[in-house]
């Protein structure tokens, strides 16, 4: 049987994203990663770009530390869960990219289905 969880007005729930930009490292903070935070800020009218995380709806936001993947930085993780287990990576990403990425993830894309953005 598959379990559908619904809001309580019956409607679909959406699924709950976390999604870490590696700010706080050398290699992605040197491939300008703090513009790509701000993006995520802006996308969600957030003034404050110095919060170290925040939310908006189902899409959970924060600052993170390097993910080991510097040469391809900066990078942005997504996952369902807080903890991050099974996550997908984007690497070389940007301000433009980050928007197309949470555009993809509102219309209820799977982040392991997203691919060319
Ligand atoms: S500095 Fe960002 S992944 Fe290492």
């Amino acid at each position: 049987m598959i379990e559908e969880s619904l809001d309580e007005k019956g409607k679909k729930k959406k699924k709950e994203y976390f999604i870490s930009v590696c700010t706080s490292s050398k290699a992605c903070k040197k491939r300008a990663s703090k513009y790509v935070w701000e993006r995520c800020c802006n996308e969600h009218n957030r003034e404050n770009f110095e919060e170290e995380s925040f939310e908006d709806g189902n899409l959970h936001f924060r600052q993170s530390q390097c993910m080991g993947l510097c040469k391809q930085g900066p990078n942005v993780k997504v996952s369902e869960d807080e903890e991050g287990k099974d996550a997908s990576i984007f690497s070389w990403m940007n301000p433009i990219k980050i928007a197309k990425l949470l555009k993809r993830l509102k219309s209820g894309n799977d982040p392991k289905d997203i691919k060319n953005f």
